[in-house]
């Protein structure tokens, strides 16, 4: 599986981010080597982002990323017709892009690496509605050839775990395949048996033919899930890598934001 190094401005993008979406605490699952968090960070977002890969090689991955650009660079220039060139101009300036991304991420992590934790789903280090928005791209869907729909039905009920508020996921297209997740019907009337509803909604953001829509759950009525953790005893702490902003202010109501 590749390790990309989508931009802040793209996970805008993708994601159709508001300025008012950028209010809230956000976790980004799949972080890979994308600089969503550091763009975050920049503009003085409370994102944080989980993967597997942010073990002891996390040093590794923007280097690795930026390998990753010249072989896509080498893809792009053979097959140009293929990709939609709308939201870049050409492979220049999408190779331009994606390595300052991977250099931003590299700097990131290692100068707040407390905000690139190791985890995988689908089971993350964190406790019950940690964030109100969860973000998760390229992971989902995109490889559904390889992940199992198990693995797709337990990965979904972890991300709405972790939301107060919303999930969104992008793109809902296969990885080479250009077609929708086969699945997603069944994902989606998975997640309403528990009270999250969803919906497609059309993106800017363009680049794989099709890929132009994001799937959105909302989790503010959930009920319980199978996996959400016995609450704890009063005077005990759940694990909690980071310094949880919420936790300190008074608890926001459901229809954020
Ligand atoms: C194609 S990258 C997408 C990264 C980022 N979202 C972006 O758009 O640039 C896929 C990422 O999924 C991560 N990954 C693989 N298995 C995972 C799992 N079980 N849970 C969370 N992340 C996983 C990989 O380590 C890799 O960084």
């Amino acid at each position: 599986m590749f390790v990309s190094a989508r931009s802040f401005e793209e996970y805008r993008s993708m994601f159709s981010l508001s300025e008012s979406d950028l209010s809230l605490r956000i976790l980004d699952c799949p972080g890979g080597a994308a600089s969503f968090v550091a763009g975050a960070g920049e503009r003085g977002v409370d994102a944080i982002a989980a993967d597997p890969r942010y073990g002891p090689d996390r040093k590794t991955l923007g280097t690795l990323a930026l390998r990753e650009n010249e072989h896509k660079h080498r893809e792009l220039l053979e097959h140009r017709e293929d990709f939609v060139w709308t939201w870049f101009d050409g492979p220049e300036q999408y190779t331009r892009l994606r390595s300052h991304s991977a250099r931003v991420f590299d700097a990131d992590i290692r100068t707040r690496p407390e905000r690139y934790v190791d985890g995988a789903l689908p089971d993350l280090p964190f406790p019950d509605r940690s964030f109100d928005l969860v973000l998760s791209s390229h992971l989902l869907f995109s490889y559904g050839r390889q992940l199992n729909e198990d693995f797709h039905r337990r990965s979904l009920l972890e991300l709405v775990r972790l939301s107060r508020w919303q999930v969104r996921i992008y793109p809902l297209f296969l990885h080479l395949d250009f077609k929708r997740y086969p699945a997603l019907d069944r994902m989606r009337a998975m997640l309403a048996e528990y009270n999250v509803t969803s919906r497609v909604e059309r993106v800017e953001y363009a680049f794989d033919p099709g890929d132009q829509e994001m799937l959105i759950l909302e989790c503010a009525e959930r009920s319980a899930l199978p996996q959400d953790e016995p609450e704890p005893a009063s005077g005990s702490g759940s694990y909690d890598p980071v310094r949880w902003r919420h936790l300190e202010s008074p608890a926001r109501s459901g229809g954020l934001p």
